[in-house]
């Protein structure tokens, strides 16, 4: 196996699936039975997931929301959507723990690092809710930042594009993908991988970051085995 711990980090509006708000059902069990899928290879795994299809902080403030509060709301946002995916992955035979960073004792755990790495030595899928637990904070940030903190070998980045390309391949034809790319060629020609503040984590922690299309049935699987498949972000 290629990966034996990881942090996969899922975007709330890919849960929505062809759906304008809101969870689609059939998305989320697609997604619960490719983490089941590579749980069950051994791999360790913790999810982090998104709240925008439910709530967005920023448009809150673009709407005359103090932000600080619109982000605490994307924050509960984001223990909505992991509580769905929990559901899911149960319903799919799979054993998990949900943790949060604001605590929410009625419903889950609250976010213990050394607890956290004892589920996921035990072949428990561990999600990750409420983001870092803090405003001005992105999801992504909190992935990266949970991804250290478990020692995971790699963040999975699943978006709806399949890598990193050179330009944005829906406005410019030439477009290509890069297979692997170097931390230091992102900030160079300025591409987006992730917001700054997770990306430089990312890369002062030496974490690599695998941005990949989680809509493709078994592409997380070919990950764990070491098929080329999205773009590597390395050294
Ligand atoms: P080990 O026994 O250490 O392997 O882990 P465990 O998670 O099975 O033990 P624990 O007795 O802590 O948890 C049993 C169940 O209660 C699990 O489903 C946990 O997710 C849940 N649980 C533990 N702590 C809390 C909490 O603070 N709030 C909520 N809502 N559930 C909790």
């Amino acid at each position: 196996m290629k990966y034996t711990r990881i942090l996969l980090k899922l975007s709330g509006e890919s849960l929505m699936g062809n759906k304008q708000f809101g969870i689609d059902n059939e998305r989320l069990a697609l997604y619960a039975l490719q983490i089941k899928e590579i749980s069950e290879m051994g791999v360790e795994v913790a999810v982090v997931i998104g709240g925008g299809n439910i709530f967005r902080g920023i448009q809150a403030e673009e709407g005359g929301m103090d932000r600080v509060h619109g982000d605490y709301m994307g924050m509960l946002a984001t223990v909505i959507n992991s509580m769905a995916l929990q559901s899911a992955l149960e319903k799919a035979g799979v054993e998990t723990r949900l943790q949060s960073a604001i605590k929410m004792e009625q419903i889950c755990e609250p976010f213990i690092r050394r607890k956290a790495v004892r589920h996921l030595e035990k072949n428990r899928v561990v999600i990750f809710g409420a983001g870092t637990g803090n405003p001005y904070f992105t999801t992504d940030t909190a992935a990266t930042l949970r991804a250290i903190e478990i020692e995971a070998d790699v963040v999975l980045k699943g978006t709806r594009v399949d890598g990193i390309y050179s330009a944005d391949p829906e406005k410019d034809k030439s477009a290509t993908k890069y297979a692997t790319i170097s931390f230091e060629e992102v900030y160079a020609k300025g591409l987006e991988v992730m917001d700054m503040t997770a990306f430089t984590l990312c890369k002062e922690n030496k974490l690599p970051i695998i941005v990949f299309d989680m809509n493709k049935e078994g592409n997380l699987k070919k990950i764990m085995l070491g098929e080329q498949v999205g773009t590597l972000v390395e050294f």
